[in-house]
């Protein structure tokens, strides 16, 4: 039988299939109901110091009839606490000491916001840190969030000081809401970063409330530019990501519009090593993973490979 155990900086996933950042590993409960259902890790709902409180409503589902697009969401960083987060991940290793765990993180203009974080959670077993350079739900002023992913200076010194505070590997999580990514992940290579994740949601309007003109998802009647998340991303991280494969030696973890298992097989064939998935759990819930993971491997036995490592970036130009 085709084995989907994949290898990736010295963590051994069971399989390629990750929960991203969000909503379903916004607590460490349901991180451990996902685990139960098969999921190859998890990264954490992103960890700050100063946790946000959060907006209501948080997102806006986007449908055209009855298809399913995607949310426009402008959730913050976590509620919760760097020491709350503590208690949850050892929580999670308790029942699944082996299972990866990678905390999103998320600092500010200065050193201390980043590796204070580092400091405090690693020793709760996680097994790599991944930095949120790319949530479009900041404000522009703040250099955090996607500003902070779209200048290559700032970036790699966020990456530099998180580097100086861990041996443990870190991701960069990359936002689309660029014109060219490359000058950022080679800022990312230079300053020590093992891998990128591409990567977050692009930024948007989700609607407008055609009675009140306030655009969608309308907190107290105003409406604010989010994040768009769902199967629209998917042609933008694909590209992103082979631009990532062409260029760059680091592992790429795909992310965008993954709702299938011809989705994470896609993301494979243009170089990634794995795939992560947040909005198609949001709408379909844990349970997807076994069409996932069953799909995955009858595809790799009717083609009699024996690894991902065999399709991993077969549909880029240099591998035809
Ligand atoms: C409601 C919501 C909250 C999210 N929160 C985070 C977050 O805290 N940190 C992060 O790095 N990404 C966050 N994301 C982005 C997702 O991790 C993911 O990058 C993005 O939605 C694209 O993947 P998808 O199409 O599978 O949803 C969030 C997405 C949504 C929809």
């Amino acid at each position: 039988m085709s084995n989907l155990q994949t290898t990736i900086l010295d963590i051994t996933f069971p399989n390629p299939f990750i929960l991203a950042s969000g909503p379903p590993t916004a607590k460490g409960s349901m991180v451990v109901e996902a685990f139960k259902a098969g999921w190859g890790g998890a990264v954490l709902k992103t960890i700050g110091m100063v946790p946000t409180i959060p907006p209501s409503p948080r997102v806006h589902a986007m449908r055209s009839g009855k298809v399913k697009w995607g949310f426009l969401d402008i959730e913050l960083i976590s509620e919760m606490t760097v020491d709350q987060w503590g208690d949850q991940i050892d929580m999670i290793r308790d029942a699944f000491p082996n299972r990866p765990i990678i905390a999103s993180i998320m600092g500010e203009d200065n050193p201390d916001s980043w590796q204070e974080v580092v400091r405090r959670i690693e020793p709760h077993g996680v097994n790599a840190f991944e930095m949120n350079a790319s949530c479009p739900n900041f404000a522009a002023v703040e250099e955090r969030g996607s500003k902070l992913g779209q200048d290559p200076e700032s970036l790699g010194q966020a990456v530099s000081w998180v580097r100086e505070a861990t041996t443990l590997p870190v991701i960069v999580k990359l936002t689309p809401n660029v014109t060219d990514i490359l000058p950022l992940a080679q800022a990312s290579v230079d300053a020590g970063a093992d891998a990128f994740c591409a990567g977050n949601s692009l930024s948007g309007i989700g609607g407008i409330d055609l009675e009140t003109f306030s655009p969608l998802p309308s907190v107290d009647g105003i409406g604010i530019v989010g994040g768009y998340g769902g199967p629209g991303l998917r042609p933008v991280m694909l590209r992103i990501t082979a631009e990532l494969a062409q260029s760059t030696p680091l592992h790429i973890f795909g992310c965008g519009g993954v709702s299938k298992w011809q989705d994470a097989l896609e993301y494979l064939a243009l170089g990634a090593s794995a795939v992560q998935i947040c909005t198609a759990v949001m709408w379909e819930g844990f349970q997807i993973i076994e069409k996932l993971t069953n799909g995955f491997t009858k595809y790799l036995e009717k083609h009699q490979y024996d690894s991902l490592g065999e399709v991993q970036g077969r549909a880029l130009p240099e591998s035809a």
